[in-house]
């Protein structure tokens, strides 16, 4: 059977050239990277090449990079980090994020909220985008960090982090931005995006899963999240992933040097997607904003059909596609970023995410295509809400 995957967002595969820079330090190039004789030296430097590689895609200083165990590491780390920190100085309490947020952010504001401090989430228009009012707005004399993604992993939304993180600048608070969806994908500059803090993750850039990196912006001070050895300039402990930091480091100068082909055969793609549905599907609606998002996402609704079974379907016929967040509990909880952009819960349960990526062709398009316009119909024609039966 042919498989086609159109879950790009969820994570990709790791690419030939990665592998093959990972390769070695599995296997002959073991030594730690702690250790002084020259094997663990040779890691070590490894390590810092990797550093250095991450350093150029987002145009800051190596030493402002931290490799971590996965993006949720680094989200995690930056929120505790800095509200402990904050608590130690006799600073405020008060954080503010968004409602569109990876649960990695949202589920650790809930646990800070446990631990004393207070969190606004800002709503969202119903495109998705952030009003830099309604954080102006927020935000008060105890408001010690703000943290609004870069690109929203359900509907691919762009932020102007720019503009929003020169407005925390000019109250003076910190701010960070999780870029895991934005990374290889939109324009990094963290110089130009005026942030203190970002996280990424690798397995979203063709490099090995379990691997992040958080920015910390020279002289921002936050508490370690992991305690031990002198690993990573003392602030988070662990033997590092020696393989998994040289694909990253890989990887990242992969997704530099190709970043314009990227974009342009993404965006192409994804595209011809968008059309090929739109016109020949109908009873569609796509979720978010044209205007300002990722080139591989694609967030379209189904009228009067359960995305879950979609997504079945579509898997039978080697089809991988995602629901998002969409019933993704037992409890059926509708996704919160839908929730939050206003689409009705009917259409929530009929919204899937299609994401497309370097491996994605055209041809692999118009075999999803065919296939979802037969599945469409047929889920149609069962359901108990349709045309003439109404809602
Ligand atoms: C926006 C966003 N933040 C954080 C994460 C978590 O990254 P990781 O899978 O490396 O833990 C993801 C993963 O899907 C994401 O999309």
């Amino acid at each position: 059977m042919r498989n086609v995957y159109l879950d790009y967002s969820a994570t990709t595969p790791v690419k030939e050239e990665v592998l093959q820079a990972m390769i070695p330090y599995f296997t002959e190039n073991f030594g730690n990277p702690s250790s002084l004789y020259s094997g663990g030296l040779n890691s070590k430097a490894a390590i810092d090449k990797a550093r250095n590689q991450l350093a150029d895609l987002i145009n800051a200083r190596p030493d402002e990079i931290f490799f971590t165990g996965s993006g949720t590491e680094a989200d995690n780390w930056v929120l505790q980090g800095v509200a402990d920190a904050m608590r130690k100085k006799g600073k405020g309490n008060h954080i503010i994020t968004t409602k569109i947020e990876h649960h990695a952010i949202l589920h650790t504001c809930e646990y800070l909220q446990t631990q004393g401090f207070e969190v606004t989430c800002l709503d969202v228009e119903s495109d998705g985008r952030i009003d830099p009012a309604k954080l102006e707005k927020a935000i008060t004399d105890k408001t010690i960090l703000v943290s609004i993604m870069l690109v929203n992993n359900e509907v691919g939304t762009i932020q102007d982090i720019r503009e929003l993180a020169g407005i925390a600048r000019r109250h003076k608070i910190l701010f960070h931005t999780d870029a895991v969806q934005a990374l290889g994908n939109v324009p990094i500059d963290v110089n130009v995006l005026g942030v203190d803090f970002l996280s990424m993750s690798a397995h979203k850039i063709y490099g090995p899963k379990g691997m992040g990196a958080l920015f910390i912006r020279k002289g921002n001070r936050l508490s370690n999240f992991i305690h031990g050895g002198a690993q990573e300039m003392g602030k988070r402990a662990g033997t590092e992933n020696l393989p998994g930091i040289v694909g990253f480091g890989k990887a990242a100068e992969i997704a530099k040097r190709d970043f314009d082909k990227h974009v342009k055969h993404s965006q192409e793609v994804r595209d011809y997607l968008l059309k090929r549905i739109t016109e020949e599907i109908p009873d569609v609606e796509i979720n978010g904003t044209m205007k300002y998002r990722h080139p591989g996402n694609l967030n379209v609704t189904f009228d009067f059909i359960e995305g879950e079974s979609l997504l079945i379907l579509l898997d039978m016929k080697g089809i991988s596609i995602s629901t998002g967040s969409a019933c993704s509990s037992k409890s059926l909880k509708p996704s919160h970023v839908l929730d939050a952009m206003g689409v009705p819960w009917e259409k929530i349960h009929g919204t899937v995410r299609m994401t497309v990526g370097d491996f994605t062709t055209k041809d692999d398009v118009d075999y999803v295509v065919n296939e979802l316009k037969n599945i469409v119909i047929r889920l149609r024609e069962i359901s108990p809400i349709n045309h003439e039966k109404g809602w």
